[in-house]
């Protein structure tokens, strides 16, 4: 019972809202019970109750006592207890409130706190993922009529997926930068594979290339366009490079694919065809200095845009994000010999401020972490690539191999500050360093 003359503060409001939002009938005691039934406020805002001096009512439109403005201050005891039901814990005829029974527990949950609620979204999501799932892999009828052009075919991936594609049933078409690539290549493989040359740094190479593509495809028009020919070196510190080093890197992995693109694209349109475009994760973060994270970007971008751009036409466009793979363009010997004329051509005052310990140092981390994470599973990759070209409903990304799935693309999102200083604490510190 309370009879006090301390003014006391009643929270009823969330258990009301809360029921009426529900449609349910307040139960029998409680001091929300009281409020539910009495007071439905017009902005829908919480109330506190000020209970006490024997009245009850909101403190900020109390007008006289008793139960006001909603209950109106000189209603008859028969009128309040008619409203307020039998058993409201409040003595509605002179206003005082009277607890009958402590607030049920349930009244504090948000709507978002029933068990019901989770479960229900937890079969939501798990329905979209396995719809997500079955329409991944659906793959197309038949692949035998199809055409394939890949670029950079001597080695690596581009190897591996043309003789992969052959094997499937594709009609490969691949280009090789040196007659040797393109006679070992002819030679291992059986299946449909045909074989050009091409430096995609060259535009009449491109011309010609394009050009035979258009003949061995005819009216077809071309299914698929893999660019994948790139060059890493040199990669190293920023500050080691000239412009030359970011061209000749950029003519290849960027300029070349997107040559290589524009001239095949009306053959793509007209078999409604996929492109599928290598990048990188470090396409996706910068660890490095040079123009291999720089030329990645740009093909991210330059991905975006051309998928975005042919969507009308039907024509789909891929990219694959591999992690750190062993081929060539990861080998550590070159890798490490193209650093190595960096460091010798530095100019003796920039030298000096990185000092020779750097140097070394340098190679030291490069090489103990090109070990641990470089994966020799190329099957990873062209898996993606395979999926990309023979999938009905290719991706927009694929994430090939651990590193990338767990390391770089997480890493990606992070706050670039904490990047920054994992970066700066695993690398070397030059000699001239101020922090
Ligand atoms: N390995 C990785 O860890 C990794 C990770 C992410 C992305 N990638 C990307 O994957 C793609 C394939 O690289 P990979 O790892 O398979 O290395 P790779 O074995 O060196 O393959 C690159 C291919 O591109 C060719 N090439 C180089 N310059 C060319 C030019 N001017 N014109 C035409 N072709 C040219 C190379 O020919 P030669 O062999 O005759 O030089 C080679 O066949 C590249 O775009 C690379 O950036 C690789």
């Amino acid at each position: 019972m309370l009879r006090s003359c301390t003014p006391v503060i009643l929270h009823t409001t969330p258990h009301w809202e809360g029921e009426r939002r529900r449609g349910h009938r307040s139960q029998p005691g409680g001091w929300g019970r009281g409020a539910a039934e009495c007071s439905p406020t017009p902005s829908g805002q919480p109330q506190h109750w000020v209970v006490g001096q024997g009245h009850t009512s909101p403190p900020q439109k109390n007008n006289g006592g008793g139960l006001t403005p909603w209950h109106g201050a000189g209603c008859s005891a028969q009128q309040c207890s008619r409203s307020l039901g039998p058993n409201t814990g409040l003595d509605a005829c002179r206003g005082v409130a009277q607890p009958s029974s402590p607030l049920p527990k349930k009244t504090q949950h948000h709507p978002f706190q029933a068990p019901a609620m989770w479960l229900y979204l937890l079969l939501v999501v798990l329905a979209w993922a396995l719809g997500w799932l079955v329409r991944d892999r659906r793959t197309l009828p038949s692949v035998k009529d199809k055409h394939v052009f890949i670029t950079g075919c001597d080695s690596g991936f581009g190897n591996l997926l043309a003789r992969r594609l052959a094997q499937r049933g594709f009609r490969v078409l691949a280009a090789c930068l040196t007659p040797q690539g393109a006679d070992g290549l002819q030679r291992g493989c059986a299946g449909h594979l045909r074989t050009t040359l091409l430096d995609v740094t060259r535009s009449d190479s491109i011309r010609r290339a394009a050009e035979w593509v258009r003949e061995e495809v005819g009216e077809k028009g071309l299914f698929g366009l893999v660019n994948n020919a790139g060059v890493a070196n040199p990669i190293g510190p920023t500050e080691w490079m000239r412009i030359e080093d970011y061209q000749q890197v950029m003519a290849v992995n960027t300029f070349g694919a997107i040559e290589v693109t524009l001239q095949l694209l009306p053959l793509l349109k007209r078999a409604r065809g996929r492109v599928v475009n290598t990048s990188s994760v470090l396409g996706r973060l910068s660890a490095n200095g040079g123009g291999y994270c720089v030329s990645k970007y740009c093909i991210e971008a330059f991905s975006d845009s051309l998928r975005r751009d042919m969507y009308h036409f039907g024509v789909k466009v891929s990219i694959v994000e591999p992690g750190f793979f062993k081929t060539a363009v990861t080998n550590l010997e070159s890798i490490e010999a193209s650093l190595r004329q960096l460091w010798e051509r530095l100019a003796p005052e920039t030298r000096l401020s990185y000092g020779e310990e750097f140097f070394h140092k340098y190679l030291k981390v490069q090489r103990l972490i090109m070990n641990i994470i470089c994966d020799a599973d190329l099957g990873k990759v062209t898996r993606c690539m395979e999926h990309a070209l023979g999938a009905c409903h290719p991706r927009t990304r694929y994430s090939a191999g651990w590193d990338a799935k767990l390391l770089w693309l997480p890493a990606s999102y992070l706050p670039a500050c904490i990047v920054d200083f994992v970066l700066a604490t695993i690398l070397p510190k030059p000699a001239h360093h101020v922090r």
